[in-house]
Order: C-alpha cells, then sequence, then structure tokens
C-alpha cells in the first residue's frame, strides 16, 4: 500500500524536529566524558573542524538523498543503485544498537530525577555513590524498563507530537539551566577555571589519534549522522526548504548545547578533583557522578537540579523516541507487519541488547568484549565500526552514484549552494580518505594491535 508522505509545514518545523532528535544524551551526557577524556580543548577543536567540514557535507548529503528519492534509508540507497542497498540496511542496524544502551543511561538519568525528586540529593552527591548504585543489578534494570516502556508507548499510540510539543518549550530552559550552572561553577568554586582552561585551550600534548577517532565517532551520534536518520527526515522536506541554512542550524544547535554541557561538567571535575586524570578518563558515569556534587554545593541545588534531570529526561525522550520510531518504521515497512507487533519485536530486541548493557556493569561485570563492557562495547561497535562504514559508503556513493552534482541540484532547488565548493571536496576526497584512518585505527586498537 502505497501511503502519502506527510511533510513539514514552516521552515522551522524541520529544523526543530531534526535538532530534537539530534539533541539528547549525546549532547548532555556523551560530549563531556569524552571531551575530558580525550584532551578538553584540543577535542573541542577537532570536533568543531569536524563539524563544520565533514558534519556539513555528510548531512547536506544525506538529507538530499532523502528529499531527492522521498524515501527512507533502505529505499533510498535501493532505488538509485541497487548495488548499495546494504548500505541502507548496515545504516538501519545502527539504531537497533544505540536504543537499548540508549535506554540503559535514559534509566539512569530518571532514577537520579526521581532521587532529588525524593530528597536524596546529597546521598547521590556522595563519592562512590554510582559506582555502588550501577553494580547493583535489579534498580538499573527497573529503570531501563521504565524508560523503554515509556518510549514504546509513545511510539505505540504514536503520540509523539505531544511530547515535541513539550520539548520545544522546555529545550530554551534547559539552555539556560546548563548555562546558569556551568557559570555558577566556574565563578563559586575553586579550582573550576583550572577546568575552563583544559576545556577551552587546546593542548596539542594531549592530540592522540584517538581524539580524532573519539571526535568522529561524537559527531556522527550526536547529529544522528549515518544511520539513516537524516535521509527520512530529508524525504518528509519541502522542496522549498534550503537544506543548507538547516543544516547549519541544526549544527550550531547541536553542537552549541554540548559545548555549554561540557561548560558545565569540566570545570566541575576539576573543581571535585583537581584535574586528577582518572577523574577525567572516567567514561560515562561523568555526569552522574558530577552533577549531583555541584547540585550539593549549591543554595536550592535539589530544586535545580530535580528540573535539570526532568530536562535531560525530555530530551533524551525525544531522542529515544526518534530512534524506536525509525526502526519499528522499518520492520513496518519490510515485514509488513502492524506498527503494534512491530512495537513489540523492537521491544523484545531491546531488552535482549539492553539487559547485558546494564548488568555488564554489576552481575556480568566479569563479561568483556574485546576488554569492553557491554554498553562501552555497544557504543564502540555502532558508532566506531558501523557508522563510519555507512559515513564512507555514502561518500563513495555520493562520489559515483548520484554525483556530487546531483546532491547540489537538489540542495539549489531553493537557493544558491554557498559551499559547494567545500562539499564536493569534503565528500569526494577529504572525508572518505579520513574515515578509512579513522576505521582501520579503531579496529587496529580494539584488537590490541596498535596502541592509541
Ligand atoms: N543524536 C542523539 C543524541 O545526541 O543523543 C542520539 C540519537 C537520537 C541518534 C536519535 C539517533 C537518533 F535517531
Amino acid at each position: 500500500m502505497e501511503t502519502k508522505r506527510s511533510s513539514f509545514t514552516g521552515k522551522i518545523g524541520f529544523v526543530l524536529a531534526a535538532a530534537g532528535s539530534a539533541v539528547g544524551l549525546g549532547n548532555i551526557w556523551r560530549f563531556p566524558y569524552l571531551a575530558a577524556k580525550y584532551g578538553g580543548g584540543v577535542f573541542l577543536l577537532v570536533y568543531i573542524l569536524l563539524a563544520i567540514t565533514f558534519g556539513f557535507s555528510l548531512m547536506v548529503a544525506e538529507i538530499a538523498i532523502g528529499r531527492k528519492t522521498g524515501k527512507s534509508a533502505i529505499g533510498a540507497f535501493a532505488s538509485l543503485d541497487k548495488r548499495y542497498s546494504f548500505v541502507g540496511w548496515l545504516a538501519a542496524a545502527v539504531p537497533m544498537i544505540i536504543l537499548p544502551y540508549y535506554s540503559v543511561i535514559g534509566g539512569w538519568v530518571l532514577k537520579y530525577f526521581t532521587g532529588f525528586v525524593t530528597g536524596s540529593a546529597s546521598t547521590m552527591a556522595a563519592d562512590g555513590y554510582f559506582g555502588n548504585y550501577i553494580s547493583t543489578v535489579s534498580e538499573p534494570l527497573l529503570w531501563f524498563s521504565i524508560f523503554l516502556g515509556a518510549t514504546a508507548l509513545v511510539v505505540l499510540f504514536g503520540v509523539e507530537k505531544g511530547i515535541e510539543k513539550v520539548s520545544k518549550v522546555m529545550m530554551p530552559l534547559l539552555v539556560a539551566l546548563t548555562l546558569f550552572i556551568a557559570i555558577y561553577t566556574i565563578v563559586t568554586m575553586d579550582g573550576a577555571w583550572d577546568g575552563v582552561k583544559y576545556y577551552l585551550m587546546p593542548d596539542f600534548s594531549h592530540f592522540s589519534i584517538m581524539t580524532v577517532v573519539a571526535a568522529m565517532g561524537q559527531l556522527f551520534y550526536s547529529m544522528s549522522l549515518a544511520m539513516g536518520i537524516m535521509i527520512t527526515f530529508g524525504s518528509y522536506m519541502k522542496k522549498d526548504i534550503s537544506i543548507e541554512k538547516s543544516v547549519r542550524q541544526i549544527e550550531i544547535f547541536d553542537t552549541g548545547i554540548a559545548f555549554l554541557a561540557g561548560l558545565m561538567i569540566i570545570p566541575a571535575v576539576f573543581a571535585f578533583s583537581g584535574g586528577d586524570q582518572s577523574a577525567l578518563g572516567q567514561g560515562p558515569g561523568l555526569m552522574f557522578v558530577t552533577l549531583p556534587k555541584i547540585f550539593e554545593a549549591m543554595p536550592g541545588g535539589t530544586v535545580i537540579g530535580a528540573l535539570f534531570f526532568f530536562m535531560v529526561i525530555l530530551a533524551a525522550l525525544t531522542s529515544s523516541i526518534s530512534l524506536m520510531e525509525t526502526i519499528v518504521s522499518i520492520f513496518m515497512d519490510k515485514a509488513k507487519v502492524s506498527r503494534r507487533v512491530g512495537c513489540l519485536i523492537v521491544l523484545g530486541l531491546s531488552i535482549l541488547i539492553g539487559v547485558p548493557a546494564s548488568i555488564g556493569y554489576s552481575a556480568w561485570s566479569g563479561v568483556t568484549i574485546l576488554g569492553m563492557q557491554f554498553l562501552d562495547f555497544f557504543d564502540f561497535i555502532s558508532n566506531s565500526i558501523i557508522m563510519p562504514i555507512v559515513a564512507f559508503a555514502t561518500c563513495i556513493f555520493v562520489t559515483f552514484v548520484t554525483k556530487p552534482k546531483g546532491i547540489i541540484e537538489e540542495v539549489e532547488l531553493d537557493q544558491k549552494f554557498k559551499q559547494k565548493k567545500l562539499f564536493s571536496v569534503v565528500i569526494r576526497f577529504v572525508a572518505p580518505v579520513c574515515i578509512l584512518a579513522i576505521l582501520a585505527s579503531s579496529i587496529l586498537s580494539a584488537f590490541g594491535i596498535v596502541k592509541i
């Protein structure tokens, strides 16, 4: 059955919907811990450089491919060249890997929110609290199920619109609060200024190839690239809306929020630990360890903390909903199942992958894959392996199938493509070479063949 594709109404509608998917835990939880771990200022610099060249070009290409074909990833690649349909399938696998562990982190945020609301804020600020919490089995699993269940309910009843409306109102508040917390920390806490310096002044002695690997993986993750999402968004986009401008706006928005989140967390890490390497490099737990300490030190911190975690939940939900919606619609299209069955299948698969991700920190903490805990492994396999492969294949696809001209024509349906030179150089030469190098180094380091 052919269903008519709906399209976004106003210009701002497209940008807001894409930004709603882009802004999520990636910005608030993932970006700060990577920036802290991989060199502070150098990481920020590499990230911004990659965003304005590589992220920009890839997002333009994906949206244009979607708008040109009017199809989502699997159909879009296949309709232009059958040999590339595997790229669509590979892209489609990414949200399926991300959604389960995204829900594990979403569950952690829920736990912290309820903790603040029920008056356990100071318990949560205590040293070692987070580590002890995730090393228990049942509670993290319970919150994971609630987060995943809520996502599934929204997708099942198709009430995304309601959630999106609420989160559109909350988003500016989230930005304002993040800024406030950052300024509060920097102004009132001893040692925070060293963190500002670490975060804003690139020190090239902290640079390693891992800085680039991590920054590129984060770029894909944060901007929802190389997973078919932007192709689907493009397929809903009207022809008279400027792709180039929209991409710039999404990028500024997404990077801006990530930047602020880093500014909120990294100086605080310095204030509490003096910039000790093990505190900076602690990984996924960073936000959960640092934020409660800031709130504890702040007058009215319990209320502000509760409000903050609530808004993070909303941002995470809009992202998890778009992740799940993408997978469910693939099952509906390709396996010809109903929305309800599609939701059930995705829910089942998410539990199958999400449970090991959650108990990988507790009951299964002894089990590692390539030296990584389950959650880290799922994150690694999607961000550092599959997404670079999809991104590389997209570049090759644009170079040989649509040709850069095909994309440029689509972009110019509305107005002149100002950065078309940059676009065609990056997509044909710079991006494929960089991606291959990065892919090779992350595979070699995962297998312990080289140490980077
Ligand atoms: N970009 C989201 C984030 O930064 O949290 C993660 C994400 C959401 C990826 C939705 C993909 C997606 F479809």
